[in-house]
């Protein structure tokens, strides 16, 4: 059974450590999410992923830019001046909304109360920098990490020496006053994008927009996710952002309808463009054999790490009533914790020689793993496939005569005998399936 609603998410996530409410002694702050252990997991194994796929290639590479950035970026961008949101507040129940997002634009959806007229609210994150609280001081929390990249794109260039095209790819916290976050992980206001901005010659860029959007959709595919649940969303005059030619937002059917998770713009010259003006820098690429010059047009891959994470998620879901279990069927890759070492008992030998093999794998591999010897095997089974843990290893009293130990299937339930030398090989293997 697919999950039908994001409540059964949210209680398993509390329950088995993968996400809690932020400071939730206090009561909680809204929209705000902390990854326990296994969401921690979950979380950086996404980022290995996403960064292996997109870095360990020859023509892109990485970057780590800092949150905070001079304010005059945020002017260049189009920051200050567009991104904005229209808000109403309704003036019975005081409830705030997104004018856009609601149907009777004169009506409460809440309360059926009237509402007040739209006004722009700006949603970036303000602060201060330094001791003196004035106009001087104020700088922008960044709203998307690819501004970090756009003005990094000559030092990048020059220092590693590449030629158009390449792309500068990064991972890192956004942040965006939203109106209305909510559902879960799904809207927050603080979040972490995995951003590739790709350069590329004008003229070029429809060709490059076609490649990414099939690697960038291949890319959830390659990852288990179910096909059917996946699909593109092209962008009409009305949806495009000020920057863009062209975008795409490669669409998820959550339980809540489908929703964007990754959006693939062409972004044309507008950004580098903007860039030079605003700084008066020349910021133009020469191609070193032709002697050309020109600003590159840049196609972007913009995906949310949590919600991509609540993705993973909702796809894993399962209830298999036959079995009593609910499983989180993970792919490999994700899978928080990859190995259970289960002794059948607590007891020497068998438990001895268990963790000679746990101790193995520590040695050998970098794992997340759980030794568990509480509970009846059965049990111990459901509490693995609950957190989606992909491979159970059984030691029992055949394993000491034999050298060989019980590996369980997470999604079959199938048990094999393998010989303990061939373990390591083994799951391996079909680690890096
Ligand atoms: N640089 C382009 C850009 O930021 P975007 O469509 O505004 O584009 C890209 O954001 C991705 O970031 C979205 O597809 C989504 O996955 C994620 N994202 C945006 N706002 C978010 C929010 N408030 N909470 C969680 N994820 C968000």
């Amino acid at each position: 059974m697919a999950v039908d609603d994001l409540g059964k998410l949210v209680s398993l996530c509390k329950r088995r450590g993968f996400v809690f409410q932020s400071s939730e002694v206090y009561g909680g702050l809204n929209s705000c999410w902390d990854y326990g252990p296994l969401g921690a997991e979950l979380k950086r194994n996404i980022k290995d992923v996403w960064w292996n796929a997109m870095t360990r290639r020859d023509d892109i590479v990485g970057l780590d830019a800092s949150i905070l950035m001079h304010p005059k970026v945020w002017e260049a961008s189009g920051h200050i001046e567009n991104f904005t949101d229209p808000l109403v507040d309704c003036k019975k129940c005081k409830q705030r909304f997104r004018e856009d997002m609601i149907q009777d634009k004169k009506k409460c959806p809440n309360c059926g109360g009237e509402l007040t007229e739209a006004r722009l609210f700006n949603l970036m994150f303000k602060t201060y920098m330094g001791p003196v609280e004035d106009e001087a001081s104020i700088v922008y929390i960044r709203p998307e990490t690819a501004q970090g990249i756009y003005v990094n794109f000559l030092n990048v260039q020059q220092s590693m020496r590449l030629r158009l095209p390449f792309g500068i790819a990064q991972i890192g916290k956004a942040f965006r006053n939203e109106i209305t976050p909510g559902n879960f992980i799904f809207r927050t206001r603080e979040f972490e994008q995995m951003e590739m901005q790709f350069f590329v010659k004008p003229g070029e860029d429809d060709k490059w927009m076609d490649y990414w959007k099939e690697v960038r959709m291949k890319f959830y595919k390659d990852l288990g996710i179910t096909p059917s649940k996946l699909q593109f969303h092209q962008h009409g005059e009305g949806e495009l952002a000020h920057y863009a030619k062209q975008a795409f937002d490669i669409q998820y059917e959550f339980p809540i309808g489908w929703q964007e998770i990754e959006g693939v713009h062409d972004r044309t010259d507008f950004d580098l463009g903007r860039h030079m003006k605003f700084s008066g820098k020349n910021l133009q690429y020469r191609d070193d054999i032709t002697n050309e010059k020109y600003t590159p047009y840049i196609i972007e891959t913009s995906a949310g790490c949590d919600r991509f994470l609540l993705v993973t998620l909702a796809d894993a879901y399962r209830e298999d009533p036959e079995n009593e279990r609910i499983v989180m069927s993970f792919h490999n890759k994700i899978a928080p914790v990859k190995l259970a070492m289960l002794p059948l008992m607590k007891k020497e030998p068998i438990d001895n020689y268990a963790r000679e093999i746990y101790d193995m794998f520590k040695k050998h591999t970098n794992y997340a793993m759980q030794y568990d010897v509480t509970g009846s095997i059965g049990k111990r089974y459901r509490r693995q496939d609950e957190i989606g843990t992909p491979f159970c290893v059984t030691v029992d009293f055949e394993s000491l005569e034999d050298k060989k130990v019980t590996v369980r299937h997470r999604d079959s339930m199938a048990q094999e005998r393998i010989a303990v030398e061939n373990l390591l090989s083994y799951i391996n293997d079909q680690m890096n399936k």
